[in-house]
This record gives C-alpha cells, structure tokens and sequence, in this order.
C-alpha cells in the first residue's frame, strides 16, 4: 500500500515567524518504514533520471539525500554552509522564505558531464536550489533533475527551473 506521507509531515502556525506555517518533515524520519518508503520513491525518481551522482545542501539535503545516494550505489557530494569543506571551494549565495545564506562545494567534487539530482526536504522559494543549481553546473555537472519530501507551491519555486525536471512527494498550497 502507498504511504500517505502527509501524515507524516507537521504543520506548525508561526514558526519562525508569524505568518509562516512550517512543514517539519521530521516524523518521516522518526519511522523507519516511512523513511524507507521516502528514500526509495526519491531514488527511483533519480534512477529514471540516470542520475551519477545525489548532491545535497546542509543540513536537511544531508538527511534526505544520503540513503538516496546509497540506495542507488552512487556517490554522495554535500554543498555545505562557508567555512566548512577544508579543500579548494566554489561559493554561491542564495535568498530564502526568511533570510539568505551560502553555499560552498569542493572544485573537484563533480566529475566532468557528471549527471547529478539534487535532494533536500523541501522547496519553498528555490533560493538553495538555485545556489546549488549554480555551483553543479560550474563545476562541470549536468543537473538532471531535483527531488524534495515537500514543494510549497504557491511560492512559484518550480518555475524558476523551466529545464529540470523537478519532483516531490507531496505538495501544499
Ligand atoms: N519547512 C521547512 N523548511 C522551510 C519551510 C518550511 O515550511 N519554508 C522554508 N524552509
């Protein structure tokens, strides 16, 4: 039987800031076999995209990405927030729903035409998707596709990327 992943997704009134209800994908992981299932419908969404390689940006991309990458047997490469990755690095900065933020990779973790989707939680305004877009592609990677748990739709994230196919489980209004 499919998961209704909503039931697992909380919806918090104000938090961080009034005005914002906030998707806490959190009792997804708190169950094993949600986890499991949300893993797997992300890892076969990437397989379809003959995905190399899962890239995910911290800390959440982490979280949702890693068990994808090990699912399919394929490498997993984090963006992490600055001053985190020790070697050589490409930046990019990005707005959110509420604040902005950066993005580095290391130069060499992307291999030439290197296909690669991209995990996180949620999108909501496709600020940290589009940084992590950017980067991929200076580094030399070809971004197959994007996969989320939640897409917030009224925040138009999607249709800033007319040339990725972008995926979630579920979606809100
Ligand atoms: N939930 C989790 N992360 C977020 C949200 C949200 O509703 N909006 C922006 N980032």
């Amino acid at each position: 039987m499919a998961i209704d992943f909503k039931k697992y997704i909380a919806s918090i009134k104000d938090f961080p800031n009034e005005g914002i209800i906030f998707r806490d994908i959190t009792p997804i992981l708190q169950n094993g076999t949600a986890y499991r299932a949300a893993t797997h419908e992300l890892a076969e969404f990437a397989k379809s995209k003959g995905a190399e390689v899962i890239v995910g940006p911290e800390a959440r991309g982490f979280i949702v990405g890693c068990p994808v990458a090990n699912e399919l047997g394929i490498g997993f490469v984090p963006a992490r927030k600055p001053h985190k990755l020790p070697r050589a690095v490409k930046k990019a900065s990005y707005d959110l729903e509420y604040g902005s933020n950066s993005l580095e990779m290391h130069i060499d973790a992307i291999k030439p035409g290197q296909k690669v989707v991209i995990c996180d939680d949620l999108m909501a305004t496709a600020g940290t998707l589009h940084a992590t877009v950017k980067l991929v592609k200076e580094l030399g990677g070809e971004v197959v596709g994007a996969a989320f748990y939640v897409e917030l739709v009224d925040l138009k994230g999607v249709e800033k990327f007319s040339d990725i196919d972008i995926y979630s489980l579920v979606k809100y209004h």
